[in-house]
């Protein structure tokens, strides 16, 4: 008889508790046991069918959600050397129209190349909060961006999953940081290490004469054309969402000498254990809750809230009624 193991999926009304077959890892692929997930802004648009959902996951049922994991390797597929049974690993599933399963489940198998190890410092809610939201800051601002020694990034919703983890990242490759958040979070993110903070509603951080090396627009809630004249020659614009502006952006920025680009976060063993030791060294990532899966709905839900304050964190391994 097939193994079978516990997960979950979006149903037409909410979350539903399912048995599915313990898959079987592949040349160069690791089976992951799951202790701890954590939810993205991409859940609900699946489970909403919103058109860029249909670009992050399979449409195929069951809709297993959840991309980002910290657990231990539990088998090892052919190929694969240096990592052992029992290592603890963190890493997302791809954000693919080919991903099929996903990590609110007790097992996922993932490419080694898309893992990476944790030092016994970082905890496993901190590893399951941070993967998304760590590398898509990483990749947008050291990678797109371009950000270093002594360049000034502005970061737009610096209060949210990416956002505050862009902060630290961004003093961590050298870079100053002007963060523009809701009033609400001010202090907070002073806290993570801005060297300015904007209430977004009281102070425009645009058209005020003031340029920046890097916009990372974590919303995507401007334009290249609304931000340019607050770029620096051969400044970056980099957005998280795709839009019918992208396209013109790129031209108008090869026409200015300034550069407009999208983000499209890859899980990258080199990344996360670079991250991993800034998590080790006091990199935070801020968790709002933590959920037992057994509450999958409400973990859900608490990521649409607006005073949420940090990553939603579902406690996989521990947390079956
Ligand atoms: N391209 C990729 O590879 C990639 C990867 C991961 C995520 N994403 C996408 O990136 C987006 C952000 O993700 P996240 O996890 O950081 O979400 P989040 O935790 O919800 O944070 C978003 C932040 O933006 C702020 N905000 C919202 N509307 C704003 C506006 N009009 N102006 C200024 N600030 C605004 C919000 O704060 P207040 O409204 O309280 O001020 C919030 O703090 C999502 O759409 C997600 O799907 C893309």
């Amino acid at each position: 008889m097939m193994a079978t193991m516990r997960a979950t999926a979006a149903g037409k009304d909410g979350v539903e508790f399912i048995e599915l077959p313990i898959p079987e890892p592949e040349e160069g692929e690791v089976r992951v046991a799951i202790k701890r997930a954590s939810v993205n802004a991409g859940e609900q648009k699946v489970i909403d069918g919103d058109f860029v959902g249909r670009f992050l996951r399979s449409a195929s049922a069951p809709l297993v959600l959840g991309w980002d994991f910290a657990g231990k390797v539990d088998a090892v597929g052919k190929g694969v050397y240096g990592i052992d049974r029992g290592a603890r690993v963190w890493g997302h599933l791809p954000f693919s129209p080919d991903t099929d399963q996903g990590t609110f489940s007790e097992y996922i198998v993932i490419k080694r190349s898309e893992i990476g190890e944790l030092p016994d410092g970082v905890s496993d809610d901190v590893a399951a909060a941070a993967p998304t939201v760590a590398m898509t800051a990483l990749q947008s601002l050291r990678d797109h961006g371009q950000l270093g020694e002594g360049r000034h990034a502005l970061i737009i919703g610096a209060a949210g999953g990416i956002g505050s983890v862009g902060v630290g990242i961004s003093k961590r490759l050298g870079g100053k940081v002007t963060a523009v958040c809701s009033a609400k979070d001010v202090d907070r993110v002073r806290g993570l290490g801005a060297d300015e903070v904007l209430d977004r509603r009281e102070t425009n951080p645009f058209g005020n004469g003031r340029s920046y090396d890097v916009i990372f627009d974590t919303p995507a809630a401007h334009s290249f054309g609304h931000v340019t004249g607050s770029l620096v020659r051969g400044g970056t614009y980099v957005t998280t969402l795709p839009s019918l502006g992208l396209f013109p952006g790129m031209v108008r920025g090869l026409l200015t000498g300034k550069r407009c680009r999208f983000v499209q976060v890859a899980s990258r063993r080199a990344d996360l254990e670079l991250v991993a030791g800034w998590l080790d060294d006091g990199l935070e990532v801020p968790i709002d809750s933590t959920f037992p899966i057994s509450e999958l709905q409400a973990a859900l839900d608490r990521q649409q809230d607006r005073d949420r304050a940090g990553r939603v964190v579902v406690d996989v391994a521990g947390g079956w009624v």
